[in-house]
């Protein structure tokens, strides 16, 4: 287990914000949210506010949303369209799409004060089948090799897909606790009494190839799901239904608040099937939830100080700690030895 300290308190907080969530391919939404030139999508990354928008020549960029002058917003958060550029919400500088520094409104005489110095700062952008990511790291490996088991096991390009459901969840937990709670199917029989009715939860099993960990489990025959379950490191889930599709967004708020954010692509036809799908997700997260809440109130606490891993259940919680521990630069945390 990796040492309590790691899910509680701002340090934790500011240490995984930094080596970890900005420097890893984030998901901030679909192509299909910012269609035009001009269109915006702004989020926050690891604590960073950024930007995305579409170009005249209809190519995503990417920067992070402050202002070279005193560092104000570009544009609020969320969606919107700023075709004829940027304008600092503070005091009015204008930018290019490209991030140039186009005018320094009303500047006045500054000798020495070179515009082109102060473009915006951009950050990385690439998409996958659609689906948007940024990357705060200019040298990350390329998007494309972090989704490259995924793209394998999940064959169906299901890309034209329509966004019809965003659903978003508060947790009173770290990001990594929740993180960890969603990469094993040990707690499914306990927590989740009704999945199986959906898939054969004993056959539940567990995987990792390159940075994605993998759950699988034969699918009933009524089910709604395809029987796959992804899951893209650090922080980001991806569920796979025979007709549809759910990115799963994990968000750190604070040390001890994580935000959720699912985005459901389905055939817009199966109306029924969605609501019923959708009951059901928004059941299985608020039991995910209550057991999260317990276990980061007694991570705080200080008693306990670090367990044991299944080696037969829990290979995806302990390939995420060792992969946080090195991200940290901390030595992998010792592991019982898995039995054949
Ligand atoms: S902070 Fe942007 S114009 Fe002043
Ligand atoms: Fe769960």
């Amino acid at each position: 287990m990796l040492p309590v300290e790691l899910y509680r308190g701002e340090e934790a907080l500011r240490n995984d914000r930094v080596n970890v969530l900005r420097r890893t391919w984030q998901f901030v939404g679909h192509e299909s949210m910012a269609p035009n030139a001009g269109d915006y999508l702004a989020d926050v990354v690891g604590g960073a506010p950024v930007v995305v928008v579409r170009n005249a020549e209809g190519a995503l960029a990417g920067f992070h949303n402050v202002c070279r002058h005193r560092a104000g917003a570009l544009v609020a958060d969320g969606a919107g369209n700023c075709s004829e550029g940027f304008t600092c919400r503070y005091h009015g500088w204008r930018y290019a799409l490209d991030g140039r520094l186009r005018s320094a409104v009303d500047f006045g005489k500054a000798p020495g004060f070179d515009p082109r110095q102060y473009g915006l700062f951009p950050i990385r952008v690439e998409t996958w089948r659609g689906l948007v990511f940024v990357n705060l790291d200019l040298a990350a490996e390329p998007l494309a090799d972090l989704v490259a088991p995924l793209a394998a096991r999940w064959p169906d390009d299901q890309s034209a897909l329509p966004l019809v459901e965003k659903r978003t969840h508060q947790i009173g937990c770290n990001w990594k606790t929740y993180v960890e709670n969603y990469l094993e199917g040990y707690h499914i029989q306990k927590v989740h009494p009704e999945f199986d009715s959906d898939v054969v939860v004993a056959e539940y099993r567990t995987e990792v190839v390159g940075e994605v960990v993998f759950a699988a489990a034969p699918p009933r025959d009524a089910s709604v799901y395809g029987g796959v379950w992804g899951w893209l490191w650090p922080n980001l889930g991806v569920n796979v239904y025979r007709h549809g599709y759910m990115m799963e967004r994990m968000t750190a708020l604070g040390p001890s608040l994580t935000r959720l954010d699912y985005f459901y692509f389905y055939e817009p036809e199966r109306k029924a099937e969605l609501t019923e799908m959708l009951k059901f997700s928004d059941l299985v997260t608020a039991q995910d939830l209550q057991v999260c809440e317990e276990v980061q109130r007694n991570l705080e606490v200080g008693v306990y100080q670090g367990g044991v891993l299944s080696p037969k259940h829990e290979v995806g919680v302990a390939w995420f700690q060792d992969r946080i521990a090195g991200a940290l630069g901390l030595p992998k945390p010792p592991k019982l030895a898995a039995v054949s």
